[in-house]
């Protein structure tokens, strides 16, 4: 009963978290095409009014004129349109769902025990939890700091951005040694997702309610707060696509457990913020098709870098000849059976993980298919807890 309320609220959560999502970044996006949309306007008492900018667009059967005051309009309106509880609801059911998914059970999801720094491999489970969320923080605290050092009054923004992606390489490493490929992908995105979400909750709407409050009181509007503004909202524009591949990179086991995880994850991020550039410039009338071009090569690179070792030189050259009953059972025996069992409760489990017990031949021979796919694409063994070799794999794909 537990496992099916925590099912279900997980159920719940990831509904909310996709919502929220789509509906923040699909604003986001609205926004950053409309800014780069903007033509000067046409009507000469728009231009008088203070208009810098407009854009007509047709949309759901009416037409749409938006103008951008680029200082205060002579009189702002007190019905003023803020977007900032889609972007809290997303972080708040993403960590909510993080702490559901991965925190019950750090010891399978976030304890890498494969990790080649001896203090990670043997972390207790409450220590990966603590280590997860001060991944989480240090990510924000050094991003952060990174901009205001680098570019605090946004004159340096091309500098930060190299920063922003170096800091990001590193995030990916670390990640991918200190816990499971899963969780390391997962909290990536997060790091970058925590940014966002802390941009709008610590600069981006905090500078806009001063610039409002300054506006009301007949003053100017300090232009720092609106270009910083600007920046972070920038970042999370190139934040977004990357972001939506490591929330879902979790169904894809191929790309996170691969030992040179980091490195596909990079090429993913890299890809992503590069199509994504694509797209700002396109709306600005400039088409520079050599971003997504060099975005797809890093997409092909990392299809190769996590090619499975049949696509690779090595191959199934270990194997001779379709193992035997006695060679599978000893295998699923040492791998699987510790969790795959009927009474797994010694391994933390209530029930046969996903319903699957592995305890004779008839309940081997009877799951084949689904033993050799979740082994050929690494998902299985759990985060490799039982250290099976690509050897061993091959055995059991060799398996007729
Ligand atoms: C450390 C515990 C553990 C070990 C070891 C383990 N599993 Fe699993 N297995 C799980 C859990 C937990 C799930 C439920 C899915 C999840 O949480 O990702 C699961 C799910 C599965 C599933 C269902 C996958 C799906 O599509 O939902 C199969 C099949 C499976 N395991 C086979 C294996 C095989 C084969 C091995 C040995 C090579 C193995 N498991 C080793 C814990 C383990």
């Amino acid at each position: 009963m537990q496992a099916y309320i925590i099912d279900f609220v997980n159920l719940l959560l990831r509904w909310l978290h996709v919502i929220a999502a789509i509906a923040w970044i699909g604003e986001s996006i609205y926004f950053v095409m409309l800014d780069n949309s903007l033509r000067s306007p046409k009507a000469a008492e728009d231009r008088e009014k203070g208009v810098f900018g407009e854009m007509w667009s047709v949309h759901g059967g009416g037409f749409y004129h938006n103008q951008k005051y680029a200082t205060a309009p002579a009189k702002l309106p007190n019905d003023l349109h803020w977007s900032f509880w889609k972007a809290y609801t997303t972080w708040l059911s993403g960590f909510a769902l993080f702490v559901i998914l991965y925190m019950v059970n750090p010891g399978f999801y976030l304890v890498n025990p494969n990790s080649p720094w001896q203090w990670a491999a043997n972390m207790t489970g409450w220590q990966a939890n603590l280590l997860a969320l001060a991944f989480l923080l240090g990510g924000w605290v050094v991003y952060n700091e990174l901009c205001k050092r680098i570019s605090p009054n946004m004159d340096r923004d091309g500098l930060l951005s190299i920063a922003v992606a170096v800091m990001m390489i590193v995030v990916a490493y670390l990640s991918t040694q200190m816990f499971t490929g899963r969780a390391a992908f997962l909290l990536t995105g997060a790091v970058m997702a925590t940014a966002m979400s802390a941009n709008v909750f610590f600069w981006i709407i905090p500078g806009q309610r001063r610039m409002v409050k300054a506006m009301k009181a007949g003053d100017a509007p300090n232009p720092l707060d609106g270009k910083r503004g600007k920046q972070r909202s920038v970042h999370n524009t190139y934040f977004t696509l990357p972001v939506v591949l490591l929330m879902v990179s979790n169904h894809y086991s191929f790309i996170y457990s691969h030992e040179l995880a980091w490195v596909v994850m990079v090429l993913f991020i890299f890809a992503g913020a590069l199509i994504r550039q694509f797209f700002v410039l396109m709306h600005a009338g400039k088409t520079q098709p050599a971003y997504p071009a060099v975005g797809v090569g890093l997409i092909l690179l990392a299809f190769w870098v996590a090619a499975p070792s049949a696509l690779s030189p090595s191959g199934n050259e270990g194997v001779d000849g379709p193992p035997d009953q006695a060679q599978i059972t000893a295998l699923i025996e040492q791998h699987c059976v510790q969790c795959h069992a009927r009474n797994p409760e010694h391994a933390g489990f209530s029930a046969p993980p996903a319903g699957f017990a592995f305890e004779n031949w008839d309940e081997i021979l009877g799951q084949k298919t689904q033993i050799q796919q979740v082994v050929a694409s690494r998902y299985m063994p759990l985060g490799n807890m039982t250290n099976m070799s690509d050897e061993e794999r091959d055995i059991i794909a060799a398996w007729e």
